[in-house]
């Protein structure tokens, strides 16, 4: 199935405040965001699409073919936009979208092995030039670090007892190479299914979160994004899970200072440069019409904050 883009037209709403300028799309996926963003921005508008999954651009070029030169894509991590942005002159950026975690695309491959659903082997890496696998990771773990990583990453509450089938399973030569053997393992250490979510749900995120480095490239792309924007320019970001979601908020709050009266006369900034104006106070979420029309939409939320001159 090719990805629906979320709260599209919240997210386009906040991004585009006035026409023209260039914008960055950092997760490009199938190109839905980027070709809605191109299309409000009007003619003078150009865009840099990234992403690091080679599929996803492929599908994100065919997308943004319409908008000829006007859209630029490059394989790339966001954590390089600085640098692709300087080699292709890119000035002034007044919006940049961070829409995280998975595609539809990247879920529905098989062979992609994030999901439960279908028998594939044990990968998700959302970039193939990347070594390490989620197969690779769980034998590279002492049962110790997986607990601790499913416990943070996917917060598991049995971490500890799903860690120690795993080890268990691993020192008795067991192979966990494909998601139907850990999804089983997993439901085995949970005492089956209850509920309506899958026992391995908690598992298989954290191990994405973990092989990708999602967190961490998180951390580092907010203040690099901020940075790249012009005064007045946007950031918007849609999140997916708490862990995310905090992060955002956080950063977000800490660039929204106050001005403080000193004693002495005049006054100084309280809070992180650069000054920033949070656009949402509280966090956007999706409608129910949404979230019927698409099921994914259920837990995004999309903030913005907008730098200040
Ligand atoms: C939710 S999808 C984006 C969908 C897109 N907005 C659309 O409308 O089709 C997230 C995409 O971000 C990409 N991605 C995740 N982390 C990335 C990173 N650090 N650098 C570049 N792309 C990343 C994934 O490969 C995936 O294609």
């Amino acid at each position: 199935m090719v990805h629906v883009p979320v709260l599209l037209e919240e997210t386009v709403a906040r991004l585009v405040t006035e026409p023209g300028g260039w914008y960055v799309d950092g997760t490009a996926g199938a190109g839905g965001h980027a070709s809605a963003l191109l299309a409000a921005a009007g003619l003078d508008a150009r865009l840099l699409a990234l992403d690091r999954d080679g599929e996803a651009l492929a599908l994100a070029k065919d997308a943004l073919a319409p908008f000829g030169d006007r859209a630029i894509l490059e394989r790339a991590n966001f954590l390089e936009m600085a640098e692709v942005a300087g080699r292709h002159g890119l000035r002034d950026i007044r919006g940049v979208l961070l829409d995280l975690g998975v595609s539809s695309m990247q879920l529905d491959r098989p062979e992609r092995g994030f999901s439960f659903l279908r028998d594939s082997p044990l990968d998700m890496r959302m970039d193939d030039r990347q070594a390490l696998t989620a197969a690779g990771l769980l034998k590279r773990l002492s049962q110790a670090e997986l607990a601790d990583l499913l416990r943070r990453y996917g917060e598991e509450p049995m971490s500890r007892r799903i860690a120690k089938t795993v080890a268990e399973a691993l020192a008795r030569g067991e192979l966990i190479e494909t998601t139907a053997q850990l999804a089983e393992l997993v439901s085995r250490a949970k005492g089956g299914r209850r509920g309506r979510t899958h026992p391995a749900t908690q598992t298989f995120q954290a191990l994405r979160i973990a092989v990708n480095g999602e967190l961490a490239a998180l951390a580092a792309v907010l203040p690099l994004a901020l940075g790249l924007l012009a005064p007045g320019g946007r950031l918007a970001v849609i999140s997916f899970h708490s862990l995310e979601d905090r992060m955002v908020k956080q950063f977000m709050a800490a660039h929204e200072g106050r001005m403080e009266a000193l004693a002495k006369g005049g006054s100084r900034w309280i809070g992180q440069l650069p000054r920033a104006r949070r656009v949402t106070r509280k966090a956007v979420s999706a409608t129910e019409a949404e979230i019927v029309r698409n099921p994914r939409a259920r837990t995004a939320k999309l903030r913005v904050l907008e730098r200040m001159a």
